[in-house]
Formats: structure tokens, sequence, C-alpha cells
């Protein structure tokens, strides 16, 4: 901490600048597209035109549902909308979709493998290039640590039909204390899903095409279930009022909420955009796109189509069948399950299925963020970013080992040791604030550099990136003080960094910046 400790620091920034080491230009050099389009890395030739507009569909849909539904929807009915949690649900699916619509043109602008990151690099310039990849840690890397927290809570489930469970002290935080004033220690079961799956990645078995498929299968089956099943359970007082009045809970934990009216369902918004993460997965694949000026935007957009509605109806199932009260109390942990088991009688055969499926379900988004993490800290790490150790690969395995070692200790330690709730939220606040500047990015360069071609163009420049970025603003205003604080102390920590290492580091230091592209 001393390398950055705050004089040191301002000391070297002042002194590099009159020396003349450090110009305003180094923010804005960028990667060349030429370069980016050779590179055996990311290059274009890697990959094969095989994907249409419905397997673009399918793929979103797999990295889309997941924690954020089967989790997070319960949380957000709970602290901040009760039923109109749908609501919420619809306010994040219009600000992924304006987003995506950006996220698609950045993504056919620069048609290789990668992410914000990639794209903005060498359009936007170095220090944009380092936000966005310093906050896709927050969307990735914490991401994963949420999901396995949810993990835990389904496995205890799962342990239960058997007679036994994990107790309470070892798959809690020690910030959490249970109703009955047991006090958390460490999320043992988030540790242990984290650790497989690392060790699963640091031998690069990659999930077939036909596990991969199964599950996404199974996790719509069981979310159309529940929704087929559950309608008929629906206590129509469970609804009333379905706008609660404005007030603050103070949760469990003691840690008060803004809860109903407008902020109510902004907060809502923002908490489960969670279950809309990983959509940008469907842009990532541009290059494998059989005709990405149509598919794209249908593919984008499709996956985000089907998942808002199945998300609204199933929210709408789910704040039916159990009250708001219930995810307060008995219910706030593997909340499907639970409104199944207690209020759906006769169902026990679909709370078990629900409980399998959502720890495959679960096991596969953590699989998919993990591996996204070392992919950003390997393409990171390539441009001089971040130290070389996280690019250096496994001898046999050619897996960027060491990257995933690290990436187990500082993912494990959230997991283990901060509340679901906590890291969800800087999750989605990270997320929203790296879509703000795809959004942003997209006015930028049309403005100034009209002349790439775009196989997708965003329809009405400035319209809607300018939308994209006031609802996600207006989701970012909902999660309220603590995660603004959060997300604040955490760019404060990376541009600690990007002036202490990267910008000294990187590949690009010394090169005449490039303005065009
Ligand atoms: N959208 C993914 C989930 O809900 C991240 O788990």
């Amino acid at each position: 901490m001393s390398e950055f400790c705050r004089r040191d620091y301002l000391y070297t920034f002042i002194h590099a600048k009159t020396k003349g080491e450090i110009q305003m230009s180094d923010f804005f050099r960028k990667k060349s597209l030429t370069q980016l389009l050779t590179d055996p890395e990311t290059g274009e030739h890697k990959l094969k035109r095989t994907l249409g507009a419905a397997n673009l569909i399918f793929l979103g849909i797999g990295a889309i549902i997941g924690a954020g539904l089967f989790v997070r929807t319960a949380a957000a009915a709970a602290n901040n909308a009760g039923p109109s949690v749908t609501l919420g649900f619809i306010v994040a699916g219009i600000g992924c979709a304006l987003a995506g619509l950006c996220y698609a043109e950045f993504a056919s602008m620069i048609p290789v493998a990668g992410s914000a990151y990639t794209y903005s690099y060498a359009t936007l310039g170095e220090l944009v290039a380092w936000i966005i990849g310093w906050d896709l840690i927050l969307e990735y890397a914490l991401g994963a640590a949420t999901v396995s927290i949810a993990w835990s809570e389904y496995l205890n489930k799962l342990l239960g039909y058997f007679g036994t469970g994990i107790p309470y002290e070892w798959n809690h935080s020690p910030f959490e204390v249970s109703a009955m004033g047991v006090h958390g220690i460490m999320n043992i079961p988030a540790l242990f899903i984290i650790l497989m799956l690392s060790l699963l990645l640091i031998k690069g078995t990659q999930e077939s095409a036909f596990v991969n498929g199964l599950i996404v299968v199974s996790k719509v089956a069981i979310v159309i279930l529940f929704i087929i099943f559950g309608w008929g359970f629906i206590n129509p007082a469970n609804h009333h009022p379905y706008i609660p009045a404005q007030s603050v809970y103070i949760d469990t934990q003691h840690v008060p909420h803004n809860f109903g009216g407008l902020t109510g369902i902004l907060g809502a918004a923002g908490v489960v955009f969670f279950a809309f993460i990983g959509f940008d997965a469907v842009s990532t694949a541009a290059q494998e796109a059989k005709d990405p000026k149509k598919d794209m935007p249908v593919g984008i957009l499709g996956s985000l189509a089907v998942c808002t509605v199945l998300y609204i109806l199933f929210a709408y199932v789910l704040t039916g069948v159990a009250s708001t009260e219930d995810f307060r109390h008995a219910g706030r942990e593997a909340s499907v399950t639970y409104a199944i088991q207690t209020y759906m009688h006769g169902f026990g055969w679909l709370a078990k299925l629900v409980t399998v499926a959502i720890l495959a379900g679960f096991s596969s988004v953590i699989l998919v963020m993990l591996l996204g993490q070392s992919r950003v800290f390997y393409s990171m790490s390539k441009d001089g970013l971040i130290p070389r150790i996280f690019s250096d690969l496994h001898p046999t395995y050619k897996t960027p080992y060491k990257s995933n070692l690290i990436l187990f200790v500082f993912v494990g330690l959230f997991a283990a040791f901060v509340p679901g709730d906590i890291v969800g939220d800087m999750t989605s606040i990270g997320t929203l604030f790296a879509f703000i500047l795809v959004c942003a990015g997209i006015i930028i360069m049309r403005r100034k550099a009209p002349e790439i071609p775009r196989s997708f163009k965003t329809p009405f420049v400035p319209v809607v990136p300018i939308l994209g970025i006031i609802v996600c603003l207006a989701m970012i205003y909902g999660l309220g003080l603590p995660n603004w604080i959060r997300l604040g102390v955490w760019l404060i920590i990376g541009m600690f960094i990007y002036f202490g290492y990267s910008i000294k580091h990187s590949k690009l230091a010394g090169k005449k910046p490039l303005n065009k592209l």
C-alpha cells in the first residue's frame, strides 16, 4: 500500500509531469485496429462465422439467467419494491436494451473477440479503456462471488433434502447474523465452488456445447414450470398494494433501504439489473455471427426480450405466491424453493428439480464470469496495464493459471467474507457505470471517427445512447449512497494503480499516439 501512499504518489506524478514523462496524449493513446484484427489472440481469422440469430439468442439466455432471478428478485422485493419489483425488471430491461444497441455497434465496428475493454482501447484511448477494464472487475469477479453466495444458499436447501445442512456460521459472512442470533464466520460452500471452478478453468476444460445446451434448457424449463404451476397459487393479498407507499425499511442486518414508491422501483431495478448481466456476451460473439448486421440486434434484443418477459412473469408469480414479509425473514434465502415448499402443496418434486437445476445453472454462470475476468486480465496484462503474471500461461494446459489462482483468492475473499447483497449491488453499479461509458463512447465515435465501417449501427444516435445513459444513471441513483461510495472508492483505487503503474508499463508507452484508427 505504501507504494501508492498519497504523498509519494502525487510527488511522482507531479515530478513526472514536470519532466514531461506523462503527457495528456498518453491518456488517449490507442491500440491500432489493424494490429487488433491481425493479432492471433484476437484476430478475425480465428473464428468461423457460424452463428445465426437463434444461436445468439440461445447464447444470450444461457449467460443471463442465474442468481439475479433466483435470489436477487426476492431481495429486491423485500428491501425495495414489494410486488412492484416487476416494474423494476421493466426499467432494467429497457436500460439494457438501450445499452445493448450501443454494445452491438462497438462489437460490429471492431469485430474481434473481446469485451468493452478491447473496444474502448482501440477507439477511446487508454485511460477510458483502463477505467472500463477496472470496472469490469466489478462485473465479472464480484458477479462470480455473488452467484457463488447464491449457490451456497441453494446447496443448503439440497442438503436439507438429505436431512443435513451446513451450520449458519459456516455458510454466512461475518457481517450476517441469523434470527437466532448466530453470527456468520465464513461462507465455505461459496469458497468451495469458486475453488472447483477455478481449478476447472486452469485445466482448460471448456464446457461442452452439449452440457451448456442442457443447462440452458433446464434453466428456462424451471422458470416456465414455476410460472405455470405457481400461477394457481398466487394469493391476491400478496399483491396489494402493488406499489407500496414510500418508507424506509431497516433489514434484519440493520441496513436501511428506500422502500416503495418510485425510489423503491428504481432501487429494485438496480438490484435486479444483475439478472440481465451477461447479455453483452452476445455482442462479444460479433465475429462469429453469420450476418452481424441483422443477427446482432436480433440476438441481443431477442435474448433480452425473452428474458425480460420471463423475468416479469416469474417475479409476478413469486411475489404472489409468497409475501414481502416472507422474503424478509424465513424466505430470505433460496427464496424460490422456499416459496414452493411453503405454499405450493403437492409440488415438492418441483422444489427439488428447481434446486438441482439452479445449482447447475449457477455453476455455469460462475464459470463464464471467471473465464470472462481472466480474459480481460489477460488482455490488460498483454497490453502492459497490469503485471505480466496475469498472462503467464501454464506449460501444459496453456491457460493463464497464475491469473486464475490470483482471481480465486480475490473472488474467494469476497465470496467467503462479504454478504451477497453487498457484492451483488457492487456488481450492478459497476456494470451500470461501464454501460454508461459504452453509450457515451458511441456518441463520441460517431463524431470522431464516422468513417470506420460499422456492420451494425445503433439507431437514432444520439437519442438511444443518451436515453441509455439516463436509465442507467436512474438505476445507479436507486442503488443509494453506500453503493455510490463503494463505486467511487473502487474507481479511485483504480486511478492510483493506473498512474502509479499502468501508464508507465503500457506497451504503448513511448509510442506516438494514434490519432486516427
Ligand atoms: N445474469 C447473471 C445472473 O443473474 C449474472 O446470475
